[in-house]
């Protein structure tokens, strides 16, 4: 099991659009686990593999306050977004110290494939639904920060080139 390095934005590479895994192997298992461990050793509730520069559709979310509860989605597909729009405050370990509210609906049903290679589906609503959303967001090569104003992206970009420059 690895740490992985996160890559922070606005590198380009967050931009790159996931291939599909055609299957879900030894190799695809040891990947999970790193970004697993990546995830919670960086305190956070959600990782993509574009994130550690894997350009494969693989995303590892926890939710839960005991952090216990991993979900794995390989291949995630949303078949059908529900309910109403809802603002959430959202941040991200590419995006490290920043927050800012983004609108997405309140629920999700999505299809995926499980660590076993099998295919589930699962429906989510509350921060459950909003970080899958995000995370699937991120194998499409899109960062939450793409939602907000030019203004605070170029704020963004700033601060996070400046954060860059400090622990290079
Ligand atoms: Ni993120």
């Amino acid at each position: 099991m690895a740490l992985l390095p996160i890559l922070h934005y606005p590198d380009v590479r967050l931009k790159k659009v996931a291939r599909p895994v055609a299957r879900v192997d030894e190799r695809v298992r040891a990947l999970v686990k790193d970004m697993a461990a990546t995830m919670y050793d960086a305190d956070g509730i959600g990782l993509a593999a574009t994130q550690v520069d894997v350009h494969e559709q693989i995303i590892v979310i926890d939710v839960s306050a005991t952090r216990d509860e991993l979900k794995v989605f390989i291949n995630p597909e949303i078949l059908e977004l529900t309910g109403e729009t809802v603002a959430t405050e959202e941040g991200c370990l590419s995006v490290p110290g920043i927050y800012d509210v983004v609108e997405r609906r309140e629920g999700v049903r999505v299809r995926a494939l499980g660590e076993d290679g099998e295919s589930f589906e699962l429906s989510a609503d509350g921060l459950l639904a909003v970080c899958i959303q995000h995370e699937i967001d991120h194998l499409k090569g899109r960062v939450f920060v793409d939602y907000l104003s030019q203004l605070k992206q170029t704020r963004i970009k700033g601060k996070m080139r400046k954060l860059d420059r400090q622990s290079a």
